[in-house]
């Protein structure tokens, strides 16, 4: 899946992570990004199409889908992640809101297109899906059951013609990690190593110096042998998703 000549969707793009996803498309030779933000945004690029787009925002989700009229590549990158310590339930259920129904929802919403591309889906995650960090651990519940979303649609979506990855980000120099005294990446530089592992096909994509320390033997660990695994009763039997 070549980035050049797409039509691509970023959630969250106004800014971090998002906002480098948008310019690295752009420079890859995208033919229109679609931005997704909560508020207006202007960019001077003309290949760029702002979209009102809260993911929490069901009406906002469906009026989205209906303006746009083909896609390649769905990138669920909204997301927020929030100090907390397990003590309030309101918690847990705002991360989920945000970062498990709201790429559920707009990737359902825009399923129909990107099975028509035989399009791509792209999940910005996270490492902490993985392994939590305690200081944030509604984030991190709300972050694995995304992944575990994003491999259960790439199991049901194969024989649909839809790729679907998941990026297991690493520390990423962006408002999120603002307090972090910690080596962190660049977002320009995730953004980049995120539509290499598009192009290069990567189920899985590790874009930071400290997530793809753990790539090799995730990728050929047993749990991921156990996806592939349970993967293949699907294959053997397709279902609607
Ligand atoms: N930075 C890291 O170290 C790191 C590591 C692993 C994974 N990630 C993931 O990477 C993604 C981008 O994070 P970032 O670091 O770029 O964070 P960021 O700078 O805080 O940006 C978050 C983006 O998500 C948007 N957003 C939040 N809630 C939304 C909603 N309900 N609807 C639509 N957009 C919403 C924000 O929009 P507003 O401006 O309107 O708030 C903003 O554009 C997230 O999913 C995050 O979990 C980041």
């Amino acid at each position: 899946m070549k980035i050049e000549g797409k039509t691509i969707l970023v959630t969250g793009a106004n800014r971090g992570i998002g906002q480098a996803l948008v310019t690295e498309a752009l420079s890859r030779g995208a033919a229109r990004v679609y931005a997704g933000t909560r508020q207006a945004l202007a960019h001077p690029d003309a290949r760029v199409t702002p979209l009102n787009l809260d993911v929490t925002d069901a009406a906002q989700i469906r009026a989205a889908a209906e303006s746009v009229e083909s896609l390649d590549i769905l990138v669920n990158n909204a997301g927020i992640a929030l100090y907390d310590d397990l003590s309030e339930r309101a918690a847990l259920e705002q991360h989920l809101a945000v970062n498990l129904f709201g790429t559920y929802g707009v990737t359902q919403a825009f399923l129909p297109l990107l099975t028509g591309s035989q399009g791509a889906i792209v999940n910005n995650v996270s490492t902490m899906a993985l392994a939590p960090f305690p200081f944030t651990p509604a984030y991190a519940i709300s972050k694995a059951a995304a992944f575990n979303l994003t491999q259960s649609l790439r199991a049901l979506l194969a024989g649909r013609g839809v790729r679907v990855h998941a990026v297991l980000t690493g520390p990423t120099d962006t408002d999120m990690t603002r307090g972090f005294d910690i080596p962190k990446a660049s977002p320009a530089s995730v953004a980049r190593a995120i539509f290499d592992g598009v192009e290069n096909d990567e189920e899985d994509i590790f874009p930071d110096p400290m997530s793809a320390s753990i790539a090799d033997s995730w990728r050929n660990g047993a749990v991921k042998a156990m996806e592939r695994e349970n993967a293949a009763f699907v294959a053997a039997e397709p279902t609607a998703a």
